[in-house]
């Protein structure tokens, strides 16, 4: 019933004027009721595929379907609309695989912890592995909103508060569900969310509103959905969020100025759930028609579900409100992204002709991802690595020690949490007999300690404590913001009772974002924040303890040491009145009747100064690095010259290691202000006990350019700084001169 020729994706590729044409030929033979029908998302979640449905299908009523993961029912329904349907025009099939389908990774947030790009392409070409064996071919997915406020729930799906290393890592993401061509076997499209400033809701509610200054939106949150588009993400999926008084469902400046004139997009926008029919709840339509319209006019190509365009864009085009220009427009869109994904030569799903990966693989590399994620906040007297052989006890505690389901995270739909190992399975076989567990909390929330008092019996002859707390999946994620970024339930009262045994304490912390821990951190001897690391959660957090391996984990962001200093992030800007430690007066300090300006007048809290608990960047190590002998090979840079810079990195530890070296520069004068630090370049780099390297960065032309005061991206000439080290606060620096 094909009413055009299928194009192979070697046709494509060598030939993308051939894509144009078969997209445009099919358009041109499509009624309006079909060319909508593109539009519009079936909500798969409670299929039944009644003669209703298939009806729908054969009149090309549906363009894809969302949350429907049985492989036979896809498989039907490819089935239908390719062999039942006048033109035969194959179903995108979506779904939210967001850290791993089955087998669940550490959540994004992690893996931005691990600042290992080709870590995070792999872990995301298994992802799409799986869930392509499964039928699906598009994922919601890599989540690049830039988070500076952990109240938000969404934080734990994004890769922090950095431009540079989301971009990095979101572009290393579609990477690995993409390959190099979507129609390859076990390729899905990805789907850069959510266009735009999502992270900047007020107070970090989930959904408010979020007003954004086009300097900010253009130097900040669009920079990772450029990096997106560059990387050629199939598809981009819009804000529920209000955006400066026009939601970004609706909003042209973002989906035609931005998107589409000034970076040439060519691919999908999809709208988020519903978002289409909520502008009516927004206040910036009166009814569904006006949403159907607003929606469409600013650029939205597809209705995830909901029915705003499937009721309401046929009479908008008769009525000639809505040009049928926009509606060829949006369908040829998604048409493009289903020949390139290779739909029209091969809808169903034959998981037997998939490149298969074994589980243990799968669960190996799920490990390593684990490991490389956690970041070492605090090891005080070396408390680790544990020399195992001298423990004679070890006591394994907290709610989150055992709990499979907990340690994957938020976003795990398809998660099989019977693939979890958790720190308990691991320790067991680490330690066997010599293990004493209790979770003494039934849950992260629970404040029912009543189980401590023959715990604590039990402890007496353990020579240590390893105590797994933080918070539950639920506790993160869509629609989960919290305003106080604590330690739930009873959970830092447990840690106060462990602290009286005098025994060391190593505490492993499984949350969705970064908690404040002010107090906690003087309870324990060695804090490792793990996140939230997936199915191999307890080999993981084993190995690390033990010795076997080395944590590497550094920030993606700040760590607040109250909630009421957010935002805090560190490449903020200088202010007129920059703070610093010895100026500054704090509040347990202040003398009786201290005269009013006698505190230091400038940018801190007086309850907790302007520091941040830990960096952005931060993460130690079982070693040291000793950074020396930074030179700027070309320190009067001319203006298309790439900068030359290199370090010398020593391991002047006892122990094998892995330093996340960053490279930090400041532009201190500018049409605009500039932030203090923005990071520029990083690298893994592996070292032997004593060894040394010279490590290398090349910075272009382009990194050194910003949105100027007209909104005009490029760079203007002046002083800089760099700096180079293992977090934010790195102190070896250089300067040069941009002419
Ligand atoms: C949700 C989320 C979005 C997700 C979509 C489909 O509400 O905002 O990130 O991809 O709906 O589940």
């Amino acid at each position: 019933m094909n009413a055009t020729p299928p194009l192979s994706s070697a046709e494509i590729k060598k030939c993308p004027e051939q894509l144009e044409k078969f997209v445009l030929d099919l358009v041109s033979q499509m009624t309006l009721d079909e060319k909508i029908g593109q539009m519009t998302q079936l909500n798969g979640e409670s299929l039944v595929l009644d003669s209703c449905l298939r009806e729908q299908l054969r009149t090309g009523k549906i363009g894809s379907i969302i949350n429907q993961v049985d492989l036979n029912v896809l498989n039907e329904l490819q089935r239908i609309v390719v062999e039942e349907s006048r033109l035969g025009i194959p179903l995108l099939v979506g779904r939210d695989v967001i850290h791993g389908f089955n087998t669940i990774h550490p959540i994004p947030l992690g893996q931005a912890a691990t600042w290992n790009p080709g870590l995070v392409t792999e872990l995301a070409s298994f992802a799409a592995l799986e869930a392509a064996s499964n039928g699906i071919n598009w994922t919601f997915s890599p989540m690049v909103d830039i988070c500076r406020d952990p109240r938000w729930g969404r934080i734990a799906e994004s890769f922090g508060e950095d431009p540079y290393l989301t971009s990095t890592l979101g572009a290393a993401m579609i990477s690995g569900y993409q390959s190099h061509d979507m129609s390859n076997l076990g390729s899905i499209a990805a789907c850069a969310k959510h266009f735009v400033g999502y992270g900047a809701v007020e107070s970090g509610r989930d959904y408010a509103t979020t007003n954004i200054p086009e300097n900010e939106l253009r130097n900040i949150y669009l920079t990772p959905f450029h990096a997106s588009v560059k990387a050629n993400v199939a598809s981009i999926m819009t804000s529920f969020s209000d955006l400066n008084g026009v939601p970004a469902t609706a909003n042209p400046f973002i989906l035609r100025q931005v998107l589409r004139d000034e970076w040439q997009f060519s691919g999908l926008v999809v709208s988020d759930w519903d978002s289409v029919r909520q502008l009516e709840i927004h206040g910036l339509t009166a009814n569904a028609k006006e949403s159907a319209c607003e929606a469409v006019s600013a650029g939205i190509d597809m209705e995830m579900v909901g029915d705003a365009y499937s009721k309401n864009l046929a009479s908008l085009v008769h009525n000639g409100v809505v040009d049928e220009i926009l509606i060829d427009k949006a369908v040829a869109n998604i048409l493009r992204i289903k020949a390139k994904l290779g739909l029209f030569n091969n809808a169903k799903t034959d998981p037997k002709v998939l490149p298969s990966i074994a589980i243990d693989e799968h669960l190996q590399l799920a490990k390593e991802a684990a490991i490389q994620s956690v970041v070492l906040l605090q090891n005080n007297h070396e408390t680790l690595p544990l020399a195992v052989e001298t423990l004679n006890r070890v006591a394994l505690l907290g709610p989150l020690a055992n709990a499979p389901h907990e340690q994957l995270g938020t976003w795990i739909f398809d998660g099989k949490v019977s693939l979890a190992q958790t720190p308990l399975q691991a320790f067991s076989a680490e330690f066997g007999e010599r293990l004493y567990f209790h979770p003494v909390l039934k849950t992260s929330r629970s404040k029912d300690l009543t189980a401590l008092t023959e715990v604590i019996k039990e402890l007496a002859d353990c020579d240590l404590i390893v105590v797994c707390i933080g918070e539950e999946s639920i506790l993160s994620g869509e629609a989960h913001s919290r305003a106080d970024i604590g330690l739930p339930g009873a959970q830092t009262q447990l840690l106060e009772a462990l602290r009286k045994l005098g025994k060391p304490v190593v505490c492993v912390v499984m949350a969705g974002r970064p908690l404040t821990l002010t107090s906690e951190i003087a309870l324990v001897d060695a804090l490792l924040y793990a996140w939230h690391p997936g199915v191999m959660a307890g080999p993981a957090i084993a190995d690390l303890l033990v010795g076997r391996a080395v944590p590497s984990g550094k920030l993606p962001v700040t760590f607040v040491r109250h909630v009421g200093q957010i935002p805090l992030y560190y490449n903020q800007k200088n202010t007129g009145k920059p703070p610093s430690d010895e100026e500054i007066v704090l509040i347990d300090d202040i003398e009786e009747r201290a005269p009013q300006t006698s505190l230091g007048m400038t940018a801190f809290h007086l309850d907790e100064g302007f520091r941040p608990l830990f960096p952005f960047g931060f993460g130690l190590s079982y070693t040291r690095f000793h950074y020396s002998e930074l030179i700027i090979e070309n320190p009067n840079l001319e203006v298309n010259e790439s900068l030359r810079v290199s370090v010398k990195l020593s391991n002047t530890g006892s122990s094998a290691g892995v330093e996340v070296v960053q490279c930090y520069i400041r532009d201190h004068v500018g049409s605009v202000t500039r932030p203090v630090r923005e990071l520029k370049g990083f690298q893994r780099v592996s070292l032997a006990a004593g060894e040394s390297r010279i490590v290398s960065f090349i910075i272009s032309p382009d990194q050194l350019a910003f949105y100027g005061r007209d909104q005009r991206y490029k760079s203007e000439p002046g002083s800089f700084t760099l700096w180079v080290g293992g977090d934010s606060n790195a102190s070896l620096n250089g300067n040069f001169i941009l002419c």
